[in-house]
């Protein structure tokens, strides 16, 4: 080969790996912001990176932009490993025209998300761009439209996880929002469809970029994003931690790991994590962690909806999704945020043949004007649906109160739960005791000389006869009553036992979750 097309090659390839320039790459540094490459680097294996598309360019001539083109046109794509996995990758690079979104650039992305159709693997978009390239006008309208269709046709097949590491505005917002993870970096990343200015334009309020769309809004009010981290190095590290629990694509199992944590582990300090009043708090995480390898917990969603806890861990190796009520957050009710964020979560599990399992103590669904009025209805629908179309192994474990509807919602046995197992302390029935008995013996009551101690008596007779597992266990509803302290065995048999369960739901195009 002649020297002088090599050379040739090389300068090129040198340009490129340059973005928009050192000024813009400093600039960008300054910001606490790393570049495009830099983040791919950290994000994949070392030395993995195969790159498309690198001498990529614009071919808009409108407003100058002949004079401004750059190799690449502003977005990194190509694939590589995380943890020796394959995985497609794009990284939007600000120093290029603000990262904003051309027709090539469109392109380019939207060839790495068929070749990861095609071969089954995930997707994860770098998200860092000032929205549609305002000088191609219509055409990166339509990119962005190219790419939606794309998310929303790979959504169940492969994972696709989103990281928003600086702007993320307008339309732009909804291909994060249609994958299935969004990770946020605090003060440096924010998503909104109209910013503060057009905010203060019409509804007259006066807010920051921070407080409209960042990462803590994003991560505990609105619910958009699923992961908040602390930088941008956090941010990727988490995104591979994630992509140990899931697998390539929704025909492959989650990867199982070597497991070093005794499988017949009995943990005496279940035996007095609930407390003796029914009506005390305790943080359902200690039984999580305790039951699980290495108490090992990748926490989905951890400050939005604390009433309601979901992640991923493992059980012998095999990865597992955990869904609980939060008896320590709102007494672990369900209200429209946790039964949405549950139903997401538990539709991800089952695309992606993750087994479920669940954790249960629940007094009931919120009462109040404003949740019926915001739609808890069609929301706590949108859960109870999530579980009762789930075909993967599903076990779940009462701790202490199921009453109501919640019952049958939390992967009860009637709503095909496979193993449903509850601690004595459980306590299943229509409702608590109190408001049993102001219904069914108000008469009775009110008749009586001492009011306070015949419904004491109620109470109690109530209690003896309904609030305990023994009535569902006399029904078949409960599997078996386990001691606290054998979960973890018990859990990890029922788990090996249905490793090869096979179910599936009645042919149709799709079903109709209640949205
Ligand atoms: C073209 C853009 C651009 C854009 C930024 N730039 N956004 N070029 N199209 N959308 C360029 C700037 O001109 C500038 O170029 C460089 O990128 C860096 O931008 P700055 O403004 O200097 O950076 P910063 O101060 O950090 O502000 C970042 C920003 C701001 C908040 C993102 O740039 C901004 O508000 N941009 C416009 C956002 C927007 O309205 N986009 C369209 C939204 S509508 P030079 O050469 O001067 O360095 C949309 C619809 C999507 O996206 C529809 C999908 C259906």
């Amino acid at each position: 080969m002649a020297s002088d097309k090599l050379n040739h090659l090389r300068e090129q390839k040198e340009k490129a790996l340059l973005g928009g320039g050192q000024k813009r790459i400093d600039a960008q540094h300054k910001k606490g912001k790393l570049t495009a490459r830099e983040r791919v680097e950290l994000l994949l294996d070392e030395g993995t990176f195969q790159e498309f598309d690198m001498l990529v360019q614009h071919r808009s001539r409108d407003f100058g932009m002949d004079k401004q083109k750059f190799y690449g046109d502003g977005v990194v794509t190509g694939h590589g490993k995380i943890n020796g996995r394959l995985v497609f990758v794009f990284s939007q690079d600000f120093t290029v025209l603000g990262g904003s979104l051309s027709e090539a650039y469109g392109q380019k992305i939207c060839k790495i998300m068929d070749q990861a159709m095609k071969v089954g693997a995930p997707v994860i978009g770098l998200n860092d761009s000032g929205g549609a390239r305002i000088q191609e006008g219509v055409v990166s309208l339509g990119a962005y439209a190219d790419i939606f269709l794309r998310n929303t046709l790979a959504s169940g097949v492969v994972p696709q996880i989103s990281a928003i590491m600086g702007p993320c505005a307008g339309g732009a917002v909804y291909s994060p929002a249609i994958t299935d993870f969004i990770f946020m970096v605090k003060n440096t990343s924010f998503m909104f469809v109209t910013g503060p200015d057009v905010v203060k334009t019409v509804t007259h309020e006066e807010v920051t970029f921070e407080e409209l769309g960042g990462a803590s809004t994003h991560g505990s009010k609105s619910g958009v994003s699923h992961f908040t981290t602390e930088n941008e190095v956090e941010c990727l590290n988490k995104i591979r931690k994630l992509l140990e629990f899931v697998p390539q694509n929704n025909m492959e199992d989650p990867p199982r790991v070597e497991n070093s944590d005794d499988v017949n582990r009995m943990d005496e300090s279940l035996l007095s994590v609930i407390p003796d009043n029914p009506n005390k708090p305790y943080d359902m995480k200690k039984i999580i962690t305790a039951v699980l390898d290495n108490g090992d917990f990748l926490e989905v969603h951890a400050d939005y909806a604390q009433n309601f806890i979901v992640g991923f861990g493992r059980l012998d190796g095999r990865p597992v999704g955990i869904v609980a009520n939060q008896p320590a957050s709102l007494a672990g009710v369900l209200d429209i945020d946790s039964s949405k964020k549950g139903a997401r979560f538990v539709r991800f599990c089952d695309a992606f043949n993750i087994p479920l399992i669940t954790f249960v103590d629940v007094p009931g669904f919120l009462p109040g004007t404003e949740q019926e009025w915001h739609g808890i209805i069609a929301n706590g629908a949108k859960l109870l649906y999530a579980f009762c179309e789930a075909t993967v192994p599903k076990i779940t474990l009462i701790t202490r109160k199921a009453y109501g509807g919640a019952y049958d919602v939390m992967s009860s046995k009637h709503i095909r739960g496979d193993v449903n197992l509850a601690w004595p302390s459980a306590e299943i029935a229509v409702m608590g005791p109190q408001g049993a008995v102001e219904i069914i013996f108000k008469k009775e009551i009110e008749k009586a000389e001492d009011k306070d101690r015949a419904k004491s008596e109620k109470i109690e007779e109530y209690r003896t006869r309904f609030a305990n597992p023994y009535s569902a266990a006399e029904h078949g509803y409960i599997d078996e009553i386990i001691e606290p302290q054998q979960t973890r065995p018990r859990l990890i048999r029922a788990l090996e036992m249905l490793e090869n369960k096979v179910d599936s739901n009645p042919r149709k195009k799709h079903g109709n979750i209640p949205l």
